[in-house]
C-alpha cells in the first residue's frame, strides 16, 4: 500500500515536471518574439534576421554555411565559430569540444548558440566562399551490401572548385526536425577536375537518415547539397610521399586523392592501405589494381581482420594499422592522410607517431 502510493506520487511529480517543461518549449517557441538581431560577421556590414533561431540556422538562412556534419545535434564538432559579442553563456552541451584556452576565446558551436540579441562572430573566411547547389542524381549503385556509390551532376550552380580531400553537405527531408530537414557530411570521392559533377561513397547505417537517404536515391532525383568544406590541403610537391589508411565509407576520400595524384603528379609516390572486415566489404580493389598495375609509384594493401574460413582471400589478414606498422617506411618528404572508424585512426596514429612522425604531418576524418 504504502509502496504504491509512494509510486504514484513521484509518478505525479514527474508528470508535473515533463509538462512544465513541455509548456515552457512551446511558450518559447511560439511566445518568445526577440524581434529583429543583428550578425555581424568579420566587422562585415551585420545580417539582419528574425531572433530566436540558431546561429547555425540563421546563417543558413541568410546562405552562409557553416560546417554542420551532425545536423545540428552538437555531436560532430564541426560548426566552431568565434563569438566576440552576444550568444548568452558556453552551454554543457559544447564544453567537450574546447580546450579552456578556446572557450576564454569565445569558441562556440553555431548549433547550440541562440540568436536571441546581437551577435558579432569570427568565421574562417573561406566559409563564405561556401555554395548551395541543386544537383540531379545521374548515376547510383550499389558497391557491397552497405555500401552505396552515388553521382550527382550539378545544375545550379553548375561547377564547384573543392580541394583534394574535401567533403559536401547533403540537404535530407527529414519530418521529426523543427525545420523540415538536417545535414550530413559525404566525402568527395570524384576527382577534383571534375567540376560539373560530385560523387560520394555512403555506408548504410541502420535507421539512420542521411544514409538511408543515399541508399535510396535513383536517377534523376534532385537533391540540394552545399560545399566544399574540409581543412585538408595537400600538399602539391610530386615528391612528397603520400600514406593513405582507410576503412569502411573512408573510402571516399582516398579515391578522390588517389585519382587526383595520378591525373595530376603521375610520377608521385602514394601508398593506400585500406582495412575491410571479410571478401563481401571490398569494393574498388580491381580497380586500384589495375592502377597499381599502370603506376609503379603507386601500391595498393588491402587487408581483411575478420575472415571466415572457408574464405578464398589469399591476400594479407589482420587489423590494418599492423600492416602499416610492417611495409611503411616514412621518406623525409611524406604527408598522410586517414579516414575511417575512429579506433582505426587511433591505432594507426599510434603506429605513426612511434616512426617519428609529427601531429601537423597526419590528417584524419573519424566517421
Ligand atoms: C567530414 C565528414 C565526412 C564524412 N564522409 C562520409 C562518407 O564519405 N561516407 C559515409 O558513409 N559517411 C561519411 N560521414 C558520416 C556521415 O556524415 C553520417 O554521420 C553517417 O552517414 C550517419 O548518418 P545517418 O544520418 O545515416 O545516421 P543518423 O541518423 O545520424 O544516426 C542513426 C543512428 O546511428 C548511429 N550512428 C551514426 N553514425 C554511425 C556510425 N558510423 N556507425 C554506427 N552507428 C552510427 C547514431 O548514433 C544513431 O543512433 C562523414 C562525416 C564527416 C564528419
Ligand atoms: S556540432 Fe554538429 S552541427 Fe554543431
Amino acid at each position: 500500500m504504502m509502496l504504491s502510493v509512494y509510486l504514484v506520487g513521484v509518478g505525479s511529480f514527474m508528470g508535473l515536471i515533463l509538462l512544465l517543461t513541455g509548456l515552457i518549449l512551446v511558450a518559447n517557441k511560439y511566445l518568445a518574439d526577440y524581434g529583429e538581431c543583428k550578425i555581424r560577421i568579420n566587422d562585415a556590414e551585420p545580417l539582419v534576421v528574425e531572433g530566436g533561431s540558431s546561429l547555425l540556422q540563421s546563417l543558413y538562412n541568410n546562405k552562409i554555411f557553416i560546417p554542420s556534419a551532425c545536423g545540428g545535434q552538437a555531436t560532430c564538432g564541426e560548426c566552431r565559430v568565434r563569438v566576440l559579442q552576444g550568444g548568452g553563456e558556453i552551454l554543457p552541451t559544447e564544453t567537450p569540444f574546447f580546450t579552456r584556452a578556446e572557450v576564454r576565446a569565445g569558441m562556440r558551436l553555431a548549433c547550440q548558440v541562440k540568436v536571441r540579441s546581437d551577435v558579432a562572430i569570427e568565421i574562417p573566411e573561406e566559409y563564405l566562399s561556401v555554395q548551395q547547389f541543386q544537383t540531379e542524381v545521374i548515376s547510383a549503385r550499389k558497391l557491397t551490401y552497405d555500401m552505396a556509390e552515388v553521382r550527382f551532376k550539378l545544375i545550379d550552380p553548375d561547377t564547384i572548385e573543392a580541394r583534394p580531400g574535401q567533403y559536401i553537405q547533403i540537404k535530407v527531408p527529414d519530418e521529426e526536425s523543427p525545420d523540415g530537414f538536417v545535414f550530413r557530411a559525404y566525402s568527395i570521392s570524384s576527382k577534383p577536375s571534375e567540376t560539373h559533377e560530385v560523387e560520394v561513397v555512403v555506408r548504410q547505417i541502420p535507421g539512420g537518415k542521411g544514409s538511408t537517404y543515399v541508399h535510396h536515391m535513383k536517377v534523376a532525383d534532385k537533391v540540394e547539397i552545399t560545399g566544399p568544406y574540409g581543412k585538408f590541403k595537400l600538399n602539391e610537391d610530386p615528391e612528397c610521399h603520400l600514406l593513405l589508411v582507410g576503412g569502411g565509407a573512408g573510402m571516399a576520400p582516398m579515391k578522390n586523392l588517389i585519382h587526383h595524384c595520378m591525373e595530376t603528379t603521375p610520377q608521385r609516390p602514394v601508398e593506400l592501405y585500406f582495412g575491410a572486415r571479410s571478401t563481401e566489404d571490398i569494393f574498388y580493389l580491381e580497380e586500384f589494381e589495375a592502377l597499381a598495375k599502370e603506376h609503379a609509384n603507386f601500391k595498393v594493401v588491402y587487408a581483411l581482420s575478420d575472415l571466415k574460413e572457408d574464405s578464398k582471400w589469399k591476400g594479407p589478414t589482420g587489423f590494418i594499422h599492423l600492416h602499416v606498422d610492417k611495409l611503411y617506411h616514412p621518406p623525409e618528404k611524406r604527408q598522410v592522410f586517414l579516414c575511417g572508424p575512429p579506433p582505426m585512426i587511433n591505432a594507426v596514429i599510434t603506429v605513426l607517431e612511434a616512426k617519428g612522425l609529427a601531429e601537423d604531418e597526419i590528417f584524419y576524418d573519424k566517421f
